[in-house]
């Protein structure tokens, strides 16, 4: 009789219960990832000033099943949507709703879909028509806060690495990275071990190995990194109502670096420059 794979028991663990995937699971996070990033790029038609968010997210809910996949987070932990859309000082987990976009407003889009079991999670910002300057700076900086957080994903550095590399990269541009969520490792689930910090010192954390797969989604403000949860029990906003920003891919360790399974098809994962 065959008996049924069990996802908790692919690869193996490290000792800080980190898992290890094996070099031919590459492909099913690869194909999750690209859904999560194709349903993304389809969304910058459909964000524009007048539009409400709740229209964007029954768009990706629709895209969700039209792919034949389904979305990880309606369902999870009571949440009722395929994505959250954050806008403006509103730092994650926004609730889709009949809040209608303003021209100016910024806002992180998060899609995560299952597909064949494998987890895809990335989220990036939209802007509604015209883009303030300061929301300009933060996006770019938070943009470029992932990327260099990604550069550091290689064999032998440390997680810490990676969250020195984005703390050190923000603060010098005197913006502030948020403590109160991380990023995490997926595979055959949604949030598993490690919390990836986006700050941290050199040289601190678990040891990266080929195999891990795991999110990068720092989320980067204007003042200061305190957030508050709204009573919904969702709504993550900045205490001081300053700007936030959000970008997130999902990658896995390969021998020489990282291989970003959630890069945009339509190379417009930043929205101004791709
Ligand atoms: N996609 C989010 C993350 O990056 C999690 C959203 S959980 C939800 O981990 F329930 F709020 F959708
Ligand atoms: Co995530
Ligand atoms: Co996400």
């Amino acid at each position: 009789m065959e008996r049924a794979l069990d996802h908790d028991t692919r690869g193996r663990l490290t000792k800080d219960g980190i898992r290890i995937y094996d070099p031919s699971d590459f492909a099913g996070m690869h194909a999750a990832g690209r859904l999560a990033a194709e349903i993304l790029d389809a969304m910058s038609a459909h964000v524009f000033p007048g539009q409400t968010t709740g229209a964007i997210d029954k768009i990706i809910t629709d895209m969700v099943e039209a792919a034949g996949a389904t979305s990880a987070t309606i369902g999870y932990k009571g949440y009722q949507h395929a994505s959250c859309i954050s806008v403006n000082h509103v730092v994650c987990h926004g609730i889709p709703g009949d809040k209608v976009l303003k021209d100016g407003d910024i806002l992180n889009i998060d899609v995560t879909v299952i597909v064949d079991g494998w987890y895809g999670d990335t989220s990036r910002m939209f802007v509604a028509g015209r883009l303030p300057r300061k929301a300009e700076r933060l996006i770019e900086i938070t943009h470029d806060s992932l990327m260099r957080g990604i550069e550091a994903v290689k064999p032998g550095n440390t997680f810490g690495d990676i969250g020195y590399a984005i703390q050190s990269f923000v603060e010098s541009h005197r913006m502030s990275v948020v403590r109160d969520f991380c990023g995490h490792g997926l595979g055959r689930v949604f949030h598993a071990p490690p919390n990836v910090l986006h700050y941290g010192r050199p040289g601190t954390g678990a040891v990266l190995e080929p195999g891990m797969f795991f999110t990068i989604e720092p989320m980067v403000n204007l003042g200061r990194p305190e957030t508050k949860t709204l009573a919904d029990d969702w709504t993550a906003v900045t205490r001081d109502k300053s700007l936030s920003a959000q970008f997130e891919h999902s990658v896995g360790v390969t021998e020489d670096g990282a291989e970003i399974f959630t890069l945009s098809p339509a190379g417009t994962f930043h929205p101004t420059y791709g």
